[in-house]
């Protein structure tokens, strides 16, 4: 009878010592300037190259899914490793001179202080405002970790898993059905290549050569940007939604017509566990904003380490 009870208090004293690692306030003292140093690069980079909000996004939920968050996605191959970054599947993750460029900065600003993995966080939490999302205060205090290996990102969801596949994905994370939901808004912004989902429009099935779940006028468009099942054309592909540059709730509502890009969010719409809060999102974008920003920090907090670095560069484990 002893043995549960301790265990109760063990759990919750690590929570709560895992709860007071990342704060609000963390730099105050240490970098004041920390948040308008990377909004500022941030929103120029989009200016010049309006594809870093998606990417830079996307790099937060990969790096926070493969070792927890931890700017392991940034670290470069060296001759004896290969890293996540350089992946199968091709993870098609790009912009990293973003955050580089950031960190550059406040290394002369405040040295040896900002990690890697708060840059990522308050970037993406950035690009979301600058979509045209919400904003909210990102806690702060996560430290880089010095391992990145390319065999670990199949462990990232892939567009093909159903909702099943999906939640248990999410779970292995400590994050719930709601948090998948909300999280997969996230393909409000950006872009997809044609291998992404050229298996639901080309010889589908011996019944079907098209996903019947697909809305087939969008099945027929897709088929027209990605003609053939081998594509040739590297930079083939669709956007996310059809407003990929503005952070909106218009992902529910595509997919409640049968316009998801992926099976993985097409799925969502079609199960009774996750059917209702993409409905509750398609009718009122406050709904969904709100709990995006409750569900980023969710995320932000997956994995976090508590023996890390602070990397001098993001490209490179200390000596
Ligand atoms: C639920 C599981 C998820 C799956 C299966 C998934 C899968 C994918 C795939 C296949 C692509 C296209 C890659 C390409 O062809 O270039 C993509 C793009 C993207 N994903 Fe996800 N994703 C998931 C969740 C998320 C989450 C949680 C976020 C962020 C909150 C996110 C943000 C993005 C963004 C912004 C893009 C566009 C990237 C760009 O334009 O460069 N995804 N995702
Ligand atoms: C990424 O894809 C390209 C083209 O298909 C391929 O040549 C390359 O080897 C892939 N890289 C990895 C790391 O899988
Ligand atoms: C999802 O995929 C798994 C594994 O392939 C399968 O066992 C399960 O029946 C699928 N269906 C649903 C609705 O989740
Ligand atoms: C379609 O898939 C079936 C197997 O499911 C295969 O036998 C057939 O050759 C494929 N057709 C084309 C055109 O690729
Ligand atoms: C695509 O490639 C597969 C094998 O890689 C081949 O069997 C199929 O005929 C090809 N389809 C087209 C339309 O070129």
């Amino acid at each position: 009878m002893k043995f549960p009870i301790i265990a109760v208090l063990l759990l919750t004293l690590s929570t709560a010592l895992l709860k007071a690692e990342l704060d609000a306030k963390y730099y105050e003292k240490t970098c004041p300037q920390i948040e308008d140093i990377i909004s500022e690069t941030v929103q120029s980079a989009s200016k010049q190259d309006p594809k870093v909000p998606a990417r830079i996004l996307r790099m937060f939920f990969h790096d926070c899914f493969i070792r927890g968050c931890d700017a392991s996605i940034l670290l470069d191959s060296t001759h004896t490793n290969k890293a996540e970054k350089d992946g199968p599947p091709n993870l098609s993750v790009h912009s990293f001179y973003v955050i580089d460029d950031a960190k550059a900065k406040l290394e002369k600003a405040c040295p040896h202080i900002v990690s890697c993995a708060d840059i990522i966080a308050i970037a993406a939490r950035d690009v979301v405002t600058l979509s045209g999302g919400s904003s909210w205060e990102v806690l702060k205090g996560r430290k880089d970790g010095r391992i990145s290996k390319a065999s670990d990102t199949i462990n990232l969801p892939a567009p093909t898993l159903n909702v099943t596949q999906l939640i248990q994905s999410f779970a292995k994370r400590g994050l719930s059905i709601k948090d998948l939901v909300t999280l997969s808004g996230g393909h409000t912004l950006g872009f997809s290549h044609c291998s992404s989902f050229q298996s639901r429009i080309h010889n589908f099935s011996f019944l079907h050569d098209i996903d019947p779940t697909l809305n087939i006028k969008f099945a027929l468009e897709l088929k027209n940007k990605c003609p053939n099942p081998n594509t040739t054309n590297p930079n083939a592909g669709e956007f996310l939604d059809s407003t990929a540059s503005v952070f909106d709730n218009d992902y529910y509502t595509q997919i409640l017509g049968g316009k998801g890009l992926f099976s993985s969010d097409q799925s969502l719409a079609s199960d009774s566990r996750t059917r209702w809060i993409v409905e509750a999102f398609a009718k009122d974008p406050s709904v969904f904003f709100k709990e995006f920003a409750d569900s980023m920090l969710k995320l932000g907090n997956v994995g976090v380490l508590e023996n890390g670095e602070v990397r001098l560069n993001c490209k490179i484990v200390n000596s």
